[in-house]
């Protein structure tokens, strides 16, 4: 079809996803849409298998302990898990280590218990490739340091961070360690226990395919998190609080089935398309974009010199432009949507010194992108990126006096 929609919004959320996805979530909640865990009937039973199921499942795709998959718990999204995990691990007193390449979803939670709840924070910069290094990690933990959260894609400028030597460190140092995993679970293989991680935060919608509304958490064995909620589990109400076994110690009121089916078939689609495979498509794509951007005159690019560890992220600004004004010319003059602006991840952009012309223009791939996608992209920015040139010359000219 011409001029269709150019979908290059996929760090935002996946889309479209695939079929099976669709279908299976239609499939499922007509079928056995019945609230799991609560009755003994049949389609209850099922619609139990399937939540259950996919604990286990997705406990060995994170890599953790498999012995123990009642503790990968859902919520609603990543914001939802890292609230519940930072507000359930810290407590006054307590020192916590972050980075800057933060989403909102760690920054604000982070930034409220230092400023309500006694809780010491500090944030380590990236270096100018986009890296956390793990000695400056080290560096930063104290002797009441309880957690060290990092990113593990940047959802602005694509890094992948070294978990492995960073949770390495924190192991040595008795430090609990967590990531979340929004931009990169079902396009970088994660293994909780090789990492030393403890905790992991992750969300549905994103390249896991499934939908929006499912994301948990998923916690190892030695690691104990507080309740900082309660309401019905189905299970022992006789009981006046809240209970602190596992699921239901970090689960409250009726789970999103609709998206567990999703996540399902979305496990079911990694499954048979492999996360290797996957990301070495998405970053072919990346590599011809950046390939290209680097080409056009007056085109800044954000750490992506070189695309080891990334993902197929990429966020620019064009000389004498702001952010949103690229994006609204891509949007409307080549009906491609991109996503401007500070994307919640305002530590990233004063580290970069972007805040001030209102962020980047970000292009994420994602598996139903194609070259031609590409190739569409590229051309557009050069046409603004000149049309910028050519405004600026015309509006430094001087005045012509005959
Ligand atoms: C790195 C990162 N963390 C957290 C989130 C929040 O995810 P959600 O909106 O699904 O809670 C996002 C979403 O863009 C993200 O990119």
């Amino acid at each position: 079809m011409e001029n269709a929609l150019i979908y290059l919004d996929n760090a935002a959320t996946a889309w479209p996803k695939p079929e099976n996805v669709y279908r299976f979530m239609m499939d499922f909640y007509r079928a056995a849409g019945v609230n799991p865990g609560r009755s003994g009937f049949d389609l209850c039973l099922e619609a139990g298998t399937l939540l259950d199921g996919l604990r286990k499942r997705m406990t060995k795709f994170f890599g953790g302990d498999e012995d123990a998959p009642e503790r990968l718990c859902f919520g609603y999204n990543a914001t939802d898990a890292l609230n519940l995990m930072i507000y359930g691990l810290l407590s006054a007193g307590d020192h916590v280590v972050t980075t800057n390449l933060e989403h909102n979803s760690v920054i604000r939670p982070v930034n409220h218990l230092v400023r309500d709840g006694g809780v010491q924070a500090t944030f380590v910069p990236f270096n100018g490739a986009g890296f956390v290094e793990p000695d400056a990690i080290a560096k930063a933990i104290r002797p009441n340091t309880k957690l060290v959260i990092v990113n593990h894609g940047s959802n602005v400028i694509g890094t992948v961070q070294p978990l492995a030597e960073i949770g390495r460190i924190c192991r040595e140092r008795d430090v609990l360690f967590a990531t979340d995993t929004s931009q990169t679970a079902g396009v970088i293989p994660i293994n909780m226990k090789a990492m030393n991680l403890d905790v992991l935060a992750f969300t549905g919608h994103k390249a896991l395919m499934g939908s929006m509304g499912i994301g948990g958490l998923c916690v190892r064995k030695h690691v104990t998190i507080r309740q900082t909620r309660s309401g019905g589990t189905g299970v022992n109400s006789v009981y006046p609080y809240h209970l602190e076994e596992y699921p239901w110690r970090l689960e409250y009121g009726t789970p999103n089935m609709v998206g567990v089916a999703a996540l399902s078939a979305g496990q079911d689609w990694l499954a048979e398309n492999g996360i290797e495979k996957i990301h070495a498509r998405e970053m072919k794509l990346a590599q011809k974009l950046v390939d290209g951007l680097r080409e056009i005159e007056g085109v800044h690019l954000y750490c992506c010199d070189r695309l080891e560890n990334h993902l197929s992220t990429v966020a620019l600004n064009i000389d004498g432009m702001e952010a949103g004004d690229v994006g609204t010319m891509l949007d409307m003059d080549y009906n491609i949507a991109t996503r401007t602006g500070l994307h919640c991840a305002p530590l990233v952009h004063k580290q970069l010194g972007t805040v001030e012309i209102h962020g980047s223009v970000r292009f994420s791939i994602g598996q139903f992108n194609t070259e031609p996608d590409i190739d569409a992209a590229i051309h557009a920015v050069r046409e603004i990126a000149a049309w910028s040139a050519q405004r600026k010359t015309t509006r430094q000219s001087p005045p012509v006096h005959n």
